[in-house]
């Protein structure tokens, strides 16, 4: 066991660090830079959908979340997003211009397949955002976007993670340039930005980077509770961050868009309640960072996560993380890896085996 973790001392650690490689395929292929094409090889027709329901559990349903805002901005069809056990039985409304997406790492998450067989029966067309090759979704779905991110044996989920929210990059890219939403030069943009990606992830991880987690998780790993806050397209990031953290380490933690603070969470933080808050460059950033003032002037401890070089608002933060520059829209895949480290060195400082956390299955295929 311990030469397949390759060093590692977890499986979970292991897939965290193969993520620059999990994102170079997931990507290879299907980008390109010289013509700004998109080829994801989907046999749907892109303009034959007049919106689009995002069906998941878990975290690939946080990963949902992050295309529910990218497909909208970028190809401005509307999107809806349910967790497939709410999904299987509510009686959606579907037509055949409707394309529902399945997204599942192992492919067999019961609740997602009857989610999927739902969807179906009421003529939808269909998509799977799959890890697992040949799993049960991916044969009973139209069409299958592959994420290729190798198999992961970590119950909570890292690499797949960061690789379904690229999928759902190329996808709403495809969507977008096809539809004739996206204008040439910003859909050149944010494909070269979605090429650099395994750079940027590769980047998060160096030793310093790594050191500077480690020692915000050592002094925060004995909070009872913990608030994560984003916005727009880095509200899912903090979802992530937050389920990351109890899956792993037990301690209780929520997340909310950060906009939303002020209508409850507000009234739990005291100088106890370390709050970890997305702030890394955004056309909204002004307003998270008076969130962040917020936490402050009621005692609360901020972690902020920053773009490299934003000494102007580390000086709001107790503790920073910085992480490279990119992207708006491609940076939910570089924060996720500061939540995941973030995650990890808390669950090691508290002595907790992360590969087998208490209660929870890595595929949940029985109800
Ligand atoms: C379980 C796992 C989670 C995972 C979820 C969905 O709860 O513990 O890590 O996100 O299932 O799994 P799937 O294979 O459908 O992505």
């Amino acid at each position: 066991e311990a030469a397949e973790k390759g060093g590692y001392d977890s499986y979970m650690m292991k897939e965290i660090y193969e993520q620059p490689n999990a994102l170079t395929n997931t990507l290879i292929g299907r980008l390109h830079d010289d013509t700004g094409e998109v080829n994801l090889d989907i046999n749907l027709d892109p303009k034959s959908f007049k919106r689009i329901s995002i069906i998941a559990c878990g975290t690939a349903f946080y990963a949902g979340m992050v295309g529910e805002y990218l497909i909208e901005q970028l190809a401005r069809i509307p999107v809806d997003i349910d967790v497939a056990s709410e999904y299987r039985y509510r009686d959606p409304l579907v037509s055949e211009n409707t394309l529902a997406i399945v997204m599942s790492q192992s492919g067999e998450t019961i609740d997602t397949l009857e989610a999927l067989r739902e969807a179906k029966k009421f003529g939808a067309k269909t998509l799977g955002i799959i890890n697992a090759k040949g799993s049960s979704m991916t044969r009973e779905v139209d069409d299958t976007l592959y994420i290729h991110a190798g198999p992961e044996i970590g119950v909570a989920s890292t690499k797949a993670y960061t690789s379904m929210v690229s999928a759902m990059l190329m996808l709403a890219l495809w969507l977008g340039r096809a539809r004739g939403t996206l204008a040439e030069a910003e859909g050149r943009e944010l494909l070269h930005a979605a090429r650099e990606l395994p750079r940027l992830v590769e980047e998060s991880l160096t030793p310093e980077r790594i050191e500077n987690v480690k020692r915000i998780a050592a002094k925060y790993a004995d909070a009872k509770d913990f608030l994560f806050l984003g916005r727009g397209v880095n509200s899912p990031t903090a979802y992530e961050g937050a389920l990351k953290l109890k899956e792993i380490s037990y301690i209780h933690a929520e997340a909310y868009a950060a906009g939303e603070m002020k209508h409850g969470p507000i009234a739990l933080i005291d100088e106890n309640m370390p709050v970890v808050v997305v702030a890394t460059e955004s056309k909204l950033l002004e307003k998270t960072i008076s969130n962040v003032q917020e936490v402050r002037a009621r005692k609360g401890k901020v972690i902020a996560i920053l773009t490299d070089g934003d000494t102007e608002n580390a000086r709001h933060a107790d503790d920073v993380i910085y992480v490279p520059r990119t992207h708006e829209m491609v940076s939910p895949v570089v924060n996720a890896v500061a939540m995941q480290l973030l995650a990890i060195f808390i669950a090691d400082k508290l002595g907790k085996d992360v590969d087998k956390p208490r209660n929870l299955a890595k595929a949940v295929t029985v109800e």
